[in-house]
């Protein structure tokens, strides 16, 4: 459901607030330009996805009892579906390599691999939901498997620092 009711998000937010892997990514999620949140009927909270304002940064979380029950797809699904409404060109995010379960939901939906470096332990991806969005990765695609790793590798320490706050 869409959220109007002021105190109410304000609840909710306090609730995400109180999930430690949310509240180490507080960046995205306190200024999300898209926050899906599932809740159950006591309101607590079972997943929630969040598009941040600074270039559409991705992150997601299901709580561990609610795991491999499709909920992560479900939530994904939405926030997509979301930002395709509000013409977003892009959806970005980072993931550990080793994050195997984040990696498989991200690849099944479309999210290609656009920095790989052996020196970063994880992989920056993108999702184009335009046109122009495809461009967009295209050429970042080409242009950063140009780019001498030991400038990606500081670029890539710099935009995670100042934008992203965090890993996700
Ligand atoms: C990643 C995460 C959101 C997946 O949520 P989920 O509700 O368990 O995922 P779903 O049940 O919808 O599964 C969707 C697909 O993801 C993949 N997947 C999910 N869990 C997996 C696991 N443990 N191992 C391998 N693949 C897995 C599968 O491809 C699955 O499709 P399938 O069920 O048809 O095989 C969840 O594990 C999580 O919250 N992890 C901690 C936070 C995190 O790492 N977020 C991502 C940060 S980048």
């Amino acid at each position: 459901m869409g959220i109007r009711n002021t105190q109410m998000a304000m609840e909710i937010l306090n609730a995400l607030m109180e999930i430690p892997w949310v509240r180490q990514r507080s960046s995205i999620f306190s200024h999300a330009k898209i926050l899906i949140v599932f809740l159950t009927s006591f309101k607590n909270v079972v997943a929630v996805c969040a598009i941040s304002r600074f270039f559409n940064v991705l992150a997601i979380y299901v709580e561990k009892e609610y795991r491999r029950r499709g909920v992560g797809r479900r939530i994904l699904d939405k926030a997509i579906e979301e930002a395709r409404k509000q013409d977003l060109n892009f959806i970005s995010l980072s993931v550990y390599a080793k994050n195997l379960p984040a990696l498989q939901l991200y690849s099944k939906l479309g999210f290609r691999k656009i920095l790989n470096l052996e020196q970063l332990p994880y992989y920056v991806m993108i999702l184009p939901l335009t046109h122009r969005g495809e461009i967009i990765c295209n050429f970042l695609s080409t242009t950063l498997s140009k780019t001498p790793p030991a400038f990606l590798f500081f670029a890539a320490k710099f935009i995670e620092k100042v934008l992203v706050g965090r890993l996700l």
